[in-house]
């Protein structure tokens, strides 16, 4: 069943203070009952403001531990790495344990970095908290329209990726499946390039979004712009769905 909690804020300030308090309101909820809070970082540039937000949060950052939706395949400290925008903006500036800092080893390539997070994450349970972005084609993580999502039961917990139409070619993504897996998912949607493919998701079109299918649902923080209605065209190729 597809559960999706629509959050119209008023602009890209006004959501990254909500991802913010959404966020660390997850972390004091798992903390308090688990002991521990295993968040999965979004990649791309929407949450940079959010990770630097979260520098100055009161928490135990000893007990968070970070894992990543994707990777880009790229030396370990090119600046277009999803791990390293998160260190710069928020991971190096916080006492979260080393042991517990997850990064998908892109510099190995797609498969050897994919076998390797696979077999990591069989240590792991359901996360706390997925974060993912949408692209403007619909795909979250590296998940692309026309692609393997990783939607069946039983799929793998990683993809690898080797020919993105979002640069870089070659990615390692988790699986619609395993970023399922998880108490509480939040997409950071924010610039009106994300406007066709808001339009296209609440128009049931089948974009990679829709297929991360948690059993609580899905909450979208969203500019309250994007949700203006939208003519889209019939043709389905716009949005390749699968
Ligand atoms: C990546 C991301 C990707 C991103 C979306 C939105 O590696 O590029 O994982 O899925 O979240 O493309 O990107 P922006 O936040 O930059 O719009």
């Amino acid at each position: 069943m597809e559960q999706y909690r629509w959050h119209a804020v008023a602009d890209a300030r006004a959501l990254q203070q909500l991802a913010i308090e959404t966020i660390l309101a997850g972390a004091a909820l798992a903390i308090r009952e688990r002991g521990s809070f295993h968040i999965v970082l979004a990649g791309g540039d929407t949450p940079r403001e959010i990770y630097r937000g979260l520098c100055k949060a009161e928490t135990d950052w000893s007990a968070w531990h970070i894992y990543f939706g994707d990777e880009r395949c790229l030396p370990s400290l090119d600046l277009a790495r999803n791990s390293h925008m998160a260190a710069e903006a928020w991971l190096k500036h916080v006492p979260i344990l080393p042991l517990h800092l997850h990064a998908i080893a892109g510099e190995l390539g797609a498969d050897e970095a994919a076998q390797q997070y696979s077999a990591m994450l069989h240590t792991v349970g359901d996360f706390d908290l997925v974060l993912l972005g949408l692209g403007e084609d619909g795909h979250t993580a590296s998940l692309f329209p026309g692609h393997d999502w990783g939607t069946a039961p039983g799929a793998p917990d990683t993809l690898a990726v080797f020919d993105a139409p979002k640069p870089p070619p070659q990615r390692v993504s988790l699986t619609a499946a395993r970023l399922s897996r998880t108490r509480q998912v939040i997409f950071l949607v924010s610039g009106e390039s994300k406007h066709r493919a808001v339009a296209a998701w609440r128009a049931g079109k089948n974009i990679p979004a829709r297929a991360i299918r948690p059993e609580a649902g899905v909450d979208v923080l969203v500019e309250s712009a994007l949700l203006a209605s939208l003519a889209l065209p019939d043709k389905q190729g716009e949005f390749k769905c699968n």
